[in-house]
């Protein structure tokens, strides 16, 4: 072999290596594989993760990880009163909901949900959690308000995650015992 056809070898060698070449530089399982009745066990009927994402069910309700968004608005009205409430309304629940309630939500609903908060004094727009309407709301309308806003309330999704949200909405629920 002559030293330059040499040379060529070396050098496509070397281009064999770059980087991120080697998976898909070519080796025996190709060849193989031009043969059409050949099996290849990456190639069975298992099921694939990463080929075929799965969709998470009808109504789940994830309670960690990413949400796709679901603004409150009348088409998603359907998809949001589907939404079922995944917290068991517990002491810890309720007590962690008022966590949350007390710090994201009293300053302008007020303590007893009755519209009441101190914000309310500069800006008379706080709604009453306790009127007949906000008593009909479904849980998955108050978990969706909470994290999107509606209207003039902006969204506190940033700052009630997750499940968390769930436990304010149990909160809300035992706000409104009393009229409910
Ligand atoms: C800065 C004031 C403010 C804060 C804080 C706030 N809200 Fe609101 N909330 C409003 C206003 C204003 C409305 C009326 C929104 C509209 O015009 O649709 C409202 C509406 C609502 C409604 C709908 C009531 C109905 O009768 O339709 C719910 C439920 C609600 N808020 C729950 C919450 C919860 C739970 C929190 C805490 C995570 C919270 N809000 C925090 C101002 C606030």
């Amino acid at each position: 072999m002559s030293r330059s056809l040499l040379a060529v070898v070396f050098v496509l060698l070397l281009a064999g290596c770059s980087r991120d070449s080697w998976q898909r530089s070519p080796g025996p399982d190709d060849a193989m594989k031009l043969v059409p009745w050949f099996a290849f066990m990456e190639e069975n009927v298992a099921i694939q993760p990463y080929k075929m994402n799965r969709m998470p069910a009808e109504g789940a309700v994830p309670i960690d990880g990413i949400e796709p968004p679901l603004q409150v608005l009348p088409e998603n009205f359907p998809a949001i009163n589907a939404l079922r409430n995944p917290a068991q309304r517990t002491a810890e629940s309720l007590e962690t909901g008022r966590k949350y309630y007390e710090i994201f939500c009293q300053p302008c609903h007020g303590a007893t949900g009755a519209g009441d908060g101190p914000v309310n004094e500069k800006m008379f727009v706080v709604q009453s959690l306790l009127t007949q309407k906000a008593n009909d709301l479904s849980d998955g309308m108050i978990y969706s308000i909470i994290r999107h806003g509606r209207g003039v309330m902006r969204a506190y999704g940033e700052g009630v995650r997750g499940i968390d949200r769930w436990h304010v909405v149990n909160y809300v629920r035992q706000l409104q015992g009393a009229t409910r």
